[in-house]
């Protein structure tokens, strides 16, 4: 996949080649291309090229999104990297972007007609998600329901496609390829929870983008929320958000969110999800998949956890 991967952005233009094979090489988890294969295999190792070039369809997807994102987020880091748009302005990004998107499109059309239209309905979804996103950006009152749908759009849906990608490669049976994409979907809401969660208690060097970006930029995701309902902290908090923050009031956003209780809610919710992707897996009948993705939710959590006790606990 990897080989593929790299070999569908090459462009003979110079400086467009050096653009996108720019974040490939800079790393990332592959967690919706192993998610495509693993569903796709079942875990062992034969995976076939389509199954291969459907992981790395879903990959330019996420890969342009990041791109169009740091464009949005005004990021600077991101893969233990300077962003594409710090290093080669937001013009250079937004074009890069949308040629990942397209090397995505082509590889889909390649797979067929049910992949193609996966990927682009999804794509769609992704942009309804970080449009409302912009939209409730620097409201101290946006809604938790308002929080959920937009990472449903911008994340989730981009991991459930992920799934059915893989089930779709495999010729996987209906009703099995169902209780998979649950899964996905599910596994989707926790992991952008636990990224949101780690926006304010990771460092530069765990997360390899810089931290507090979200407070920044007036993103006020499910902990921010739960820490403006405490009693404690909440009436300071939404004194201090509302409003672009300095270095020192992001700082101070960040302390009293990390003295509230929103922290260890947020991970009891992340949890949820996490288990709500495990249940989704009753329908599937492979116990040996099942097993393998339920270790993959499942390993999500673990750090998060240990984090967020060791701060709650001093
Ligand atoms: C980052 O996704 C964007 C989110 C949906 C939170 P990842 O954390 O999967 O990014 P990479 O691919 O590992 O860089
Ligand atoms: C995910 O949201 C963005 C996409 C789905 C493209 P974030 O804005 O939280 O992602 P990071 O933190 O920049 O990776
Ligand atoms: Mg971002
Ligand atoms: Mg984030």
């Amino acid at each position: 996949m990897e080989e593929l991967l790299k070999g569908s952005v090459v462009n003979s233009d110079p400086i467009l080649n050096q653009v996108a094979t720019y974040l490939i090489d800079a790393g990332g988890k592959r967690l919706r291309p192993t998610l495509a294969i693993t569903v796709a295999t079942g875990g062992t190792d034969e995976s076939t090229r389509d199954d291969q070039l459907g992981a790395v369809a879903v990959e330019l997807v996420h890969l342009g999104s990041l791109y169009h994102d740091d464009v949005m987020d005004e990021a600077s880091m991101r893969r233990n990297v300077k962003s594409v748009n710090s290093r080669w302005g937001n013009l250079v990004a937004i074009v890069a972007g949308d040629y990942l998107l397209a090397k995505s499109a082509e590889i889909a059309a390649d797979l067929g007609q049910h992949i193609a239209s996966l990927l682009a309905r999804t794509l769609g979804e992704l942009c309804a998600g970080q449009i409302s996103e912009v939209q409730t950006a620097y409201m101290v009152n946006r809604t938790q329901e308002q929080y959920f749908n937009a990472i449903a759009g911008k994340t989730a849906a981009l991991m459930e496609a992920s799934c059915r990608v893989g089930a779709l490669t495999s010729r996987m049976p209906e009703s099995e390829a169902d209780a998979i994409t649950e899964y996905g979907k599910y596994f989707g809401m926790a992991f952008q929870l636990r990224d949101d969660i780690l926006d304010i208690i990771g460092t530069k060097e765990e997360l390899g983008k810089e931290p507090g970006q979200d407070l920044v930029e007036g993103i006020y995701t499910l902990p921010v929320l739960l820490a403006l309902n405490d009693i404690e902290v909440g009436h300071d908090l939404a004194a201090l958000l509302g409003k672009p923050l300095s270095d020192s009031e992001r700082q101070e956003a960040r302390s009293l969110i990390m003295s509230s209780n929103a922290l260890t809610k947020s991970t009891d919710v992340m949890r949820q999800w996490i288990d709500a992707s495990v249940q989704a897996l009753d329908g599937a009948s492979s116990p040996v998949l099942c097993d393998l993705l339920e270790r993959f939710s499942r390993s999500i959590e673990d750090d998060v956890t240990v984090s967020v006790e060791s701060l709650c606990a001093t």
